[in-house]
């Protein structure tokens, strides 16, 4: 029955929370590597969450990414009681320009009737880079508001996907392989073990900055994500909300 089938779904978003050390996740039907309307489900799961969680005047910090750009397309306008003003959790890292955080908040903010701010930042930023940056009240005050951020939606990619999607030099990727880079997630690369084998140098949200932010909602689906969610999770803060599908969910309770 329905019934039965709902709650051997909850029973396993239990066990996968569990297996993770995370708070919670939430599974949707499918595998995103196969169906495309499963991401749509992601999307629509992580705007429901989002819906239901925030009351208030808040800020949202947001990755980029094909994933957050089909949560962008699931947003419907908010509650009364509920004022958002989205801003990319950090700078550019390599994306085409559709599937970029800048543009992936102004899109969020469009859907919702929300308010969104622009980080203008490159790929990479230098130590000079950066002196220069901070001297332009525009970009302080852009990293100041993610800094606030109580909410956090952000993507996991398989490494060597990502690195390639971003045009990272062979000799990078080589490099990326040699340490047995698995995920991807805010431009950090990790191994196995959770270990970051690489990072990308550029401004906005460190790895660090999660513990202190409410709501971290993390929405990866597909069986090949499965390592590269598992491996992220291993730092991932406690807090983290998981909103992934059935195609990693088996794979990650198997493994
Ligand atoms: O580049 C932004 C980003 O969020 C990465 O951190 C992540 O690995 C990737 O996008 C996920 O992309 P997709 O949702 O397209 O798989």
């Amino acid at each position: 029955s329905i019934m039965r089938e709902i709650s051997g779904i909850v029973k396993m978003e239990q066990q996968l929370a569990d297996k993770l050390g995370i708070q919670r996740a939430i599974i949707v039907s499918g595998n995103a590597d196969e169906a495309p309307w499963v991401k749509n489900e992601l999307g629509r799961a992580t705007a429901q969450w989002m819906k239901s969680s925030l009351h208030g005047e808040n800020i949202i910090g947001v990755t980029g990414g094909t994933t957050m750009s089909t949560v962008a397309k699931m947003l419907t306008p908010t509650k009364p009681d509920q004022e958002w003003l989205f801003v990319p959790a950090r700078g550019g890292i390599g994306e085409d320009v559709k599937n970029q955080a800048n543009t992936i908040c102004s899109q969020m903010a469009e859907n919702t009737d929300s308010k969104h701010r622009v980080l203008y930042a490159p790929d990479e930023v230098s130590k000079e880079m950066y002196e220069s940056m901070i001297k332009d009240p525009n970009f302080t005050e852009v990293l100041h508001l993610i800094k606030s951020a109580c909410m956090v939606l952000h993507g996991i990619g398989d490494a060597i996907t990502m690195a390639e999607r971003r045009k990272t030099s062979s000799e990078n990727v080589e490099k990326l392989i040699a340490a047995n880079a698995v995920g991807e997630a805010f431009g950090y690369y990790f191994n196995e073990t959770g270990e970051i084998v690489h990072k990308i140098q550029t401004v906005g949200l460190q790895l660090a900055d999660l513990t202190a932010i409410q709501h971290v909602l993390a929405v990866a689906g597909g069986g090949s994500k499965a390592k590269a969610i598992a491996a992220y999770m291993k730092r991932a803060p406690k807090s983290t909300i998981l909103i992934t599908d059935e195609g990693a969910a088996n794979q990650l309770l198997k493994g």
